[in-house]
């Protein structure tokens, strides 16, 4: 039987990843319109986080929700997650291009003049959100590994008038900021799709300041669930094969140096898997 490398899952994630932005931004067009000729109202985006988690069924790799004109709708996913005021602050294609299965900024409580870093920020939504909140003297960072992303991202920041932002090519496995660079990271609906997820808990770790924190989205999957489960109930591009149970969330956190590491469900993503907050703690004595 053939298995896919960690490359070939990894160059799967990216394309399925740009060809999601690439439907939003439609190749350079105006993406407003693009958006409603799409159908994709603010506050129902398209998902590829998300693609329908039918037991058995894997959707390949170009099929699927991230097709130009062929956007699925799914409430659990996307720019529904924010309440009206979060949403009237964004562009309509910032929201159009959310693919998140949560809204990290709801936990993160971020403060005027924190530095906060974004893990896989797609089309810049909480990279958006996050430095209006942390104001003039803060800053917002995003690292995505998918150029069409970066692309997007940076035109919604530029339609927003948002300057405290700064959009970083790079893989959250290997985060391209010198350590203790942020006092607060967030990702929503990334992690899954990560081949390395104890290198991005380390990671994290070390670009966060002692005292620092994390704000995260992700599904997470019942501990009973086996990968092999898993993998039943959705495809790994779409957020579901590559989530981690919630024991081994906490397990990794705490490997990493995290203290008080918490991971809560919020919403059904499956039978037996869940959209889900975690939070841990940089300790403050470490240096
Ligand atoms: C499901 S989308 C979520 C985007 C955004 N966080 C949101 O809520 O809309 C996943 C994003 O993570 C990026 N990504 C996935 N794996 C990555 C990795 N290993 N390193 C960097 N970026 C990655 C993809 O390019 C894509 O933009």
């Amino acid at each position: 039987m053939m298995t896919t490398t960690d490359a070939q899952l990894r160059e799967q994630v990216r394309r399925r990843y740009a060809a999601a932005a690439t439907a939003v931004s439609g190749g350079g067009t105006n993406s407003d319109a693009l958006v409603a000729e799409a159908g994709c109202a603010p506050a129902a985006s398209n998902s590829c986080c998300g693609a329908p988690a039918t037991a058995g069924a894997s959707q390949s790799e170009s099929g699927g929700c991230c097709e130009p004109g062929s956007m699925e709708l799914d409430a659990s996913f996307g720019a529904g997650l924010y309440n009206a005021e979060e949403q009237a602050e964004l562009p309509a294609a910032a929201l159009a291009a959310s693919l998140g299965c949560g809204n990290p900024l709801a936990v993160a409580d971020l403060r005027v003049g924190e530095r906060v870093l974004d893990l896989g920020s797609g089309g810049g939504i909480d990279v958006l959100l996050s430095a209006r909140r942390v104001g003039e003297t803060g800053l917002a960072y995003g690292v995505d590994m998918t150029d069409e992303m970066l692309t997007l991202a940076r035109a919604n920041a530029a339609k927003a008038g948002v300057t405290n932002v700064e959009f970083v090519k790079g893989s959250i496995e290997e985060i391209p900021l010198p350590d203790a660079a942020v006092e607060v990271v967030i990702s929503n609906c990334v992690i899954n799709l990560s081949v390395d997820k104890p290198a991005v808990l380390a990671e994290m770790f070390r670009v966060l300041a002692p005292g620092g924190r994390i704000g995260i989205s992700d599904v997470v999957a019942e501990d009973h669930l086996t990968p092999a489960e898993r993998a039943e109930r959705g495809s790994y591009v779409g957020c579901i094969a590559g989530a981690l149970s919630r024991t081994e969330y906490l397990d990794g956190l705490t490997a990493a140096g995290f203290h008080d590491p918490s991971v809560t469900f919020t919403h059904h993503a499956g039978d037996g898997m869940h959209a889900g907050i975690i939070r841990a703690i940089k300790p403050s004595q470490f240096r």
